[in-house]
């Protein structure tokens, strides 16, 4: 019987597949020298460029750079005019910043359950969640599948609810047809180091809405209209030159990026369906295309592994791979403990609207935090990479059958 890596046994691989990385060439180099030399480091006409070609990329009319994903929710709930003890309703299972920048301004989450194939919103669980409170949904497009837009636009209008879309793991990714970041009233994106194209940390806002975009760039730069004239509340969100000319680079080679992650995670998907009872693949319905920001399957019971166990496993294979969000943000304790001012700043103001989060519910979000297993994903990965992920998996799925 062959032995596993982890047992002393030889492993798949010795150089390890990296989880994620960022790919930047001489082209971007370049572009940061060329901003060096200018001397004009912070925010300027680079910038500028950089938000005009984003929105002819995304087909919106206004493009807002910042310095994070997370200050483009920031900036946008605020132009939104989100207010202290008003609802937004998101989901527990993605990253922090999508629920917990509504915290910010005292926006309270409403976290609802996902749908247990795509790991987006379930969309009919919206409706059940509004209240007189509610302001806001925040559809995520979770790991670069857009999330069932249709449904989702059709309650925001029966109930007169703003849609923030979180595509921060979503560049590029479609719904039947039409481009993420055009179904809503805003969308943010994040460029972070790991993401479908990148400024280092960077995140873009985007907006069909003249008013909501003249906000958004005047929150970013200190609430500032015109040189050390203050009208609205503001902070230092903006991005720099030098992170814009990177994010140029990137977005013309998005296109590229994006092609190379959907050909490896639809061939890695084809291997594991042959075992889906054991690993079920990503999804990727009719109608969606999916960018793969990172490939996510489900490790079912039957493989007889437990996912820690997994995990470990195929890294002493030489894989890496790892759990993908496995604390739902209602049982983070940010979330857990709300309610004490040493953790969030506006719990007393709040007390009579905040709700106790340990009795939150998302049964298939909670199934899904168990299972699931992100897998190299980044436009390097080669068809060796491939093959060696299907051998190491296959590997650890014989040695439980036997
Ligand atoms: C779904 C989602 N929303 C928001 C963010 C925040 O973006 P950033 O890390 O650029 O602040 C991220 C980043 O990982 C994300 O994945």
């Amino acid at each position: 019987m062959v032995k596993l890596a982890i047992e002393g046994g030889e492993p798949v691989r010795r150089e390890k597949i990296p989880i994620a990385v960022p790919i930047l060439g001489e082209e971007e180099e370049r572009a940061v020298i060329e901003v060096l030399r200018s001397g004009y480091l912070v925010q300027g006409e680079v910038v500028e460029k950089f938000e005009k070609e984003f929105a002819k990329f995304n087909g919106v009319k206004h493009a807002i750079a910042v310095n994070s994903g997370t200050a483009a929710l920031h900036v946008a709930f605020q132009a939104l005019k989100l207010l202290p003890g008003d609802e937004v309703i998101t989901v527990p299972y993605t990253f922090s910043a999508s629920a917990t920048a509504a915290l910010f301004l005292g926006g309270i989450p409403v976290f609802v359950d996902i749908n247990p194939e795509t790991f987006n919103v379930e969309p009919e669980k919206i409706e059940k969640a509004i209240t007189r409170k509610t302001k806001g949904i925040i559809p995520v497009h979770l790991f670069g599948l857009p999330a069932d837009m249709d449904p989702i636009k059709e309650v925001a209008e029966k109930h007169g609810l703003f849609i923030l879309e979180d595509a921060a793991q979503a560049h590029k990714a479609r719904y039947k047809g039409h481009m993420v970041g055009t179904f809503g009233d805003v969308a943010i994106y994040s460029f972070y180091a790991t993401k479908n194209m990148t400024t280092g940390e960077g995140g873009m806002i985007v907006t069909n809405d003249d008013e909501i975009a003249e906000k958004c760039r005047i929150i970013r730069d200190q609430g500032q209209k015109g040189k050390y004239n203050h009208v609205l509340l503001g902070y230092n969100y903006r991005m720099t030159n030098i992170m814009a000319a990177i994010g140029l680079k990137q977005l013309e080679k998005l296109q590229n990026f994006t092609k190379k992650r959907q050909e490896f995670a639809r061939k890695l998907s084809k291997e594991l369906e042959k075992i889906r009872e054991l690993i079920k693949p990503s999804k990727e319905p009719e109608g969606y295309e999916h960018v793969y920001y990172l490939y996510a399957c489900l490790l079912e019971e039957k493989s007889g592994w437990e996912r820690d166990g997994f995990i470990k496993a195929l890294e002493a294979e030489g894989i890496s791979a790892g759990p993908i969000y496995k604390t739902l943000l209602y049982h983070q304790p940010l979330y857990e403990n709300i309610k004490d001012p040493n953790v969030y700043p506006y719990a007393e103001m709040l007390k009579n609207f905040l709700p106790n989060y340990k009795k939150a519910k998302c049964p298939i979000a909670e199934e899904i935090a168990k299972k699931a297993i992100q897998l190299p994903m980044h436009p390097k990965l080669t068809e060796k990479d491939l093959k060696d992920i299907i051998t190491a998996i296959e590997k650890l799925i014989l040695q439980k059958k036997k």
